[in-house]
């Protein structure tokens, strides 16, 4: 595996590739890899002649510094774990060259970037969509695959892509869970074992959610249970729970008789060691 500190030394490798007239699959992460990121290779191996990583702490997604500072970064155990997984080739540049001095362009989802996790994360999307278009400029892959765990991150990404005609396939892949049902997450780590244990309430809310579809019970009616067990189970706060369409992201009301995505996050702890979670599912009655 090549291990690229800049642009230019991942583009000549990748032209090697090209060369040779192989396909070029990119995951693209901030490193802290767990099961979660080597399920995203796996399926990117299965599809593409080559497979290609990143590894970029994007400062632009950041709300706050202290969360930026405190992201974990574990270098040598990710290359240890890219490497094993037969990764040909990962790019780790430095802040400067990803975002050159005086750099003033930013891509943007104007509407979708807006709503549901935007709400609480100002800025959050547009610092995803800026480098996921940087990351794809510079490796210039056939696909690119994210975790549907990220829900909204991929529905902004396939917009773009749609939107700017960017030449290449994105594949969402499958959230993988921890064995009590927890979504696995780089932030997990930063769980006290009390909060640790109290998280599994996500994909609990979630399992409840599944079996009051097509039932008489209402979206309303699932929110209050869903705030009933995040209080009543644990010492988090429920910062969101959506029940929107899967297409347009509007809100839906009424009888659970539709398909729908839910998204939700639960914050765990307090001031600079909150830790917020989130998870998703898509549910068809
Ligand atoms: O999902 C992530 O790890 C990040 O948001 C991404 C897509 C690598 C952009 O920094």
């Amino acid at each position: 595996m090549k291990v690229c500190r800049t642009i230019a030394e991942y583009r000549a490798e990748i032209a090697t590739f090209r060369a040779a007239s192989e396909s070029v699959g990119v995951v693209t992460t901030m490193g802290a890899l767990h099961a979660g990121h080597m399920a995203l290779v796996e399926r990117a191996k299965s599809g593409n002649d080559r497979v290609v990583t990143t590894i970029f702490v994007n400062p632009t997604q950041f709300g706050q510094a202290a969360d930026l500072e405190k992201y974990p970064r574990p270098e040598a155990q990710d290359l240890e774990m890219f490497r094993s997984a037969g990764v040909d080739a990962v790019l780790i540049p430095s802040v400067e060259e990803m975002y050159p001095r005086g750099d003033e362009t930013i891509v943007e989802t104007t509407r979708l970037a807006h709503v549901l996790h935007g709400l609480v994360r100002p800025g959050h999307f547009r610092g995803v969509a800026t480098v996921v278009t940087k990351l794809f400029n510079i490796a210039q892959p056939d696909r690119a695959y994210f975790g549907e765990k990220d829900y909204q991150q991929l529905a902004v990404i396939r917009r773009m892509v749609r939107d700017l005609h960017m030449p290449l396939e994105i594949v969402g892949v499958p959230t993988v869970r921890e064995s009590d049902g927890l979504a696995m997450s780089s932030r997990n780590i930063r769980l006290s074992p009390e909060h640790r244990k109290e998280a599994v309430v996500l994909n609990q809310c979630l399992d409840h959610a599944e079996t009051l579809m097509g039932t008489a019970s209402t979206v309303a009616g699932l929110k209050a249970d869903v705030q009933e067990m995040v209080q009543g189970r644990t010492s988090g706060k429920l910062m969101a729970f959506d029940v929107v369409d899967p297409e347009s992201f509007e809100p839906v009301e009424g009888p659970l008789n539709r398909p729908i995505a839910i998204m939700m996050s639960v914050e765990f702890g307090e001031g600079e060691d909150a830790v917020l979670l989130i998870d998703q599912r898509e549910i068809v009655p």
